[in-house]
């Protein structure tokens, strides 16, 4: 028995001196003292030594334990160190002169940027900006503007209803009646936002922004909306930019016009953008119905107004020369880094 321990003894200083890493040393501990190890087994069979002889192997065994345990932690500490050194050796010097990693940085949508140009021109112009629900009640959409229910301009709308009597604005004219339900004239405002409608094509998106304008004063006329139309189109293309009004019809304006520019890929020659028609719409505009007047409180006899609105992809499209709305919405990288 005392053979097998000093036996034992001399195998495990060995195997843990000649163990050139952590794990081949953790294999040797396992071997030797690990709780089913050679040296707990060797300590079990002390029960069959004789009783005379049994204190003594007794405590050779515990120091044999105890050598071994110390020997082991020694060896690990050497190894450990020695690992971290190799470690930090693979490690490439720290070389300060190197020109340091560009951070790609993100910027504004287009149609972000030219909403915030849209809205800026009118700012300066003393217009003051105001912003309502997308999720509209359809008394604020349709009826507060003189379209009741069952009026055939509604099906010009193709309208996303929500619920009964709630539906996603399908453009930003009610936000006029929240406006003059709120404040009493003189009024100028605008509310820019996303609206909705069912409709998809190369100049149709199911979402779109528009910004709405409206002015509210004694005797505002239809000079004073093409005066300031004209001032903006001027702004936001150029001041060679040619503009036609043209008659149209919206229930809650009267008279109506439709605004288009000479097209600015043919220069109004005609091309396939414009259908050959050499213009382009950008906005639907008009002087207050006196109907909504009526609607929200307001003197019809003392108080007359106009209002417009954009399409603000329409005008990104025309200032950029893009010819398909949908690659706004696309989230193609290699088109919104051009802006
Ligand atoms: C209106 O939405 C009226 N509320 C505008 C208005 C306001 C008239 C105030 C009078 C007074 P219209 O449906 O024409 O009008 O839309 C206005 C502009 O939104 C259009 O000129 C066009 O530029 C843009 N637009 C309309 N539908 C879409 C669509 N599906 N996708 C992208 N742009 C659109």
């Amino acid at each position: 028995m005392e053979d097998e321990l000093l036996r034992l003894r001399r195998e495990a200083l060995a195997g843990f001196a000649a163990a050139s890493d952590l794990s081949t040393l953790e294999d040797c501990r396992v071997r030797y003292l690990g709780r089913k190890g050679l040296l707990s087994t060797a300590m079990r069979g002390l029960g069959q030594a004789s009783e005379a002889d049994r204190p003594r192997l007794g405590k050779l065994a515990n120091e044999v334990k105890v050598e071994l345990e110390a020997a082991l932690d020694g060896r690990r500490a050497e190894l450990g160190s020695q690992e971290t050194g190799r470690r930090s050796q693979a490690v490439p010097p720290l070389d300060l002169t190197l020109p340091g990693r560009a951070i790609p940085f993100g910027r504004p949508h287009p149609v972000s940027q030219v909403m915030a140009e849209i809205c800026g021109i009118f700012e300066r112009l003393g217009f003051a900006v105001a912003e309502g629900p997308d999720v509209e009640l359809d008394f604020y959409n349709f009826e507060g503007l003189n379209i009741p229910p069952h009026h055939p301009a509604r099906d010009m709308h193709d309208t996303f209803y929500v619920s009964d009597g709630v539906l996603l604005r399908t453009h930003t004219s009610p936000m006029q009646v929240r406006a003059m339900q709120r404040q009493s004239p003189p009024l100028r405002m605008i509310a820019p936002g996303k609206v909705y409608r069912c409709d998809s094509d190369l100049t149709h998106t199911p979402m779109f922004h528009q910004v709405e304008g409206f002015l509210v004063d004694r005797q505002v006329s239809f000079a004073d909306l093409k005066g300031v139309l004209s001032l903006f189109i001027a702004q936001v293309f150029s001041p060679q930019t040619a503009i036609r009004f043209r008659p149209s019809f919206f229930p809650f304006t009267e008279p109506s016009a439709e605004v288009d520019i000479a097209c600015v890929i043919c220069g109004g020659k005609g091309c396939r953008v414009c259908k050959q028609t050499g213009w382009l719409e950008i906005l639907g505009a008009g002087l207050i119905d006196p109907a909504v007047f009526e609607k929200v409180g307001y003197d019809p006899e003392l108080y007359s107004g106009f209002a417009f609105g954009l399409g603000v992809e329409r005008i990104t499209m025309l200032k950029y020369g893009i010819t398909d709305i949908r690659l706004f919405y696309e989230n193609d990288l290699r088109f919104l880094r051009q802006f």
